[in-house]
């Protein structure tokens, strides 16, 4: 049996006609570059999560990069980052020739730690990034806690968390400013690059217009310094057309995340996510890890046997991330070094992400959670 690790074009021909159609009238308005599709797009995305503002950019990178240029970050600053995310998250602080500032993940969220995060303060810490990383919401109350005693910005990166709840209120409106991807996997994806900021700041809100588009409110009439960040038309439209199914696509990834729950809840060889008392996770991700001892060393070998073996047997797996960024090449020079964070390290050299998407059938989850099994019998 074969096991992608996502499929795309199933999702695809289940609304081909909708997409279709939704492209084809942006080819024929010529609106390539932001209008209807966009606006559209954007007012009921922002809808559904509850949040004031939502303004369409090129990625969820230049979103990243929007939310700290927008709240003034500059050189010499300093952002709190969880070390356990993708790249993009620490682009926003260094394209604003801010410092990244690493921190350690909590052992059962993978989110930021909050009791880590005091510790990593200093008079040039300007903003905390709380990533809501594989789906799950970080554990933003502490956040916020801290961002108001220390009189700290406090952002989100929600390019993982479509639809996800902290405490019964979606992510997106949980700070002062949060950026979204749409990359074609992510659970909302477009067909090309895109991404979004949202905010409840009106003020703020105009200025993401601004920066977008070059720093003009009025064509060639530049109020501030700006960039490109532009959202376009088709996807735009690809992006209305699939926000309509998105709720359902949900429950989808939760009902997976369910049933491997069922086959796999009782098997010591690994740990399964955990889904936080606070949070409706949304399993962008599905990230287990390989347990059978305490030496991360030694499991990390297993952890590489496996994914082979789940390859053999037709089943795509990841690595979310591989290298943590606190060991990334790039970083070399803040010097950090191997065992300082070592919940992130324990993520990168131990876990797996099982394919996860909607589609999954329920013999093909089986056969995921058997093929485990069969793997540990074995080895
Ligand atoms: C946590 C996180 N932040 C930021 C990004 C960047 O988004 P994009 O690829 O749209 O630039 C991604 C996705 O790739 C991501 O997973």
């Amino acid at each position: 049996m074969q096991v992608p690790f996502l499929d795309l074009k199933a999702q695809y021909n289940s609304i081909k006609n909708e997409v279709n159609e939704a492209i084809q009238e942006v080819l024929d308005n010529t609106a390539y570059i932001l209008g209807n599709s966009v606006k559209n797009f954007e007012k009921e995305f922002a809808r559904a999560h509850d949040v004031k503002h939502c303004v369409g950019l090129s990625s969820g990178t230049d979103g990243n990069h929007l939310a700290l240029w927008a709240l003034g970050l500059k050189p010499g600053d300093e952002v709190i980052i969880p070390a356990n995310t993708f790249i993009a998250t620490a682009w926003g602080a260094t394209l604003c020739g801010a410092k990244p500032v690493f921190v350690d993940c909590d052992p059962e969220s993978y989110n930021i730690d909050p009791n880590k995060v005091e510790a990593a303060i200093t008079s040039r810490t300007k903003a905390i990034v709380a990533v809501h990383l594989y789906g799950q919401p970080a554990d933003m109350d502490p956040l916020r806690e801290i961002s108001k005693a220390k009189n700290i910005h406090l952002v989100e990166d929600c390019a993982q968390s479509h639809l996800a709840e902290y405490k019964g209120k979606k992510t997106g409106g949980l700070s002062e400013a949060a950026s979204f991807s749409f990359y074609p996997g992510k659970n909302l994806g477009a067909y090309g690059e895109a991404g979004a900021i949202c905010t409840n700041d009106d003020e703020l809100a105009d200025y993401f217009l601004k920066l977008r588009e070059h720093g003009q409110s009025k064509k060639y009439y530049h109020q501030t310094y700006g960039h490109n960040y532009r959202m376009e038309g088709i996807q735009g439209a690809v992006l209305g057309v699939k926000l309509k199914y998105l709720s359902h696509w949900t429950e989808g990834r939760r009902n997976v995340a369910k049933k491997y729950r069922e086959h796999l809840g009782n098997f010591d060889k690994i740990k399964l996510p955990t889904e936080m008392s606070y949070a409706k996770h949304v399993y962008h991700l599905y990230v287990i890890q390989v347990q059978p001892t305490l030496d991360v060393k030694k499991n990390s070998e297993v952890r590489d046997k496996l994914k082979d073996y789940l390859q053999e047997k037709g089943i795509a797996t990841g690595l979310h991330y591989p290298v943590p960024l606190h060991l990334q090449e790039c970083f070399r020079d803040l010097g950090y070094k191997e065992g300082d964070f070592p919940e992130t390290e324990k993520l990168a050299f131990t876990g797996l992400s099982l394919p996860m998407f909607p589609e999954l059938t329920d013999e093909q989850i089986k056969y995921v959670a058997d093929s485990i099994k069969e793997f540990f019998l074995k080895n």
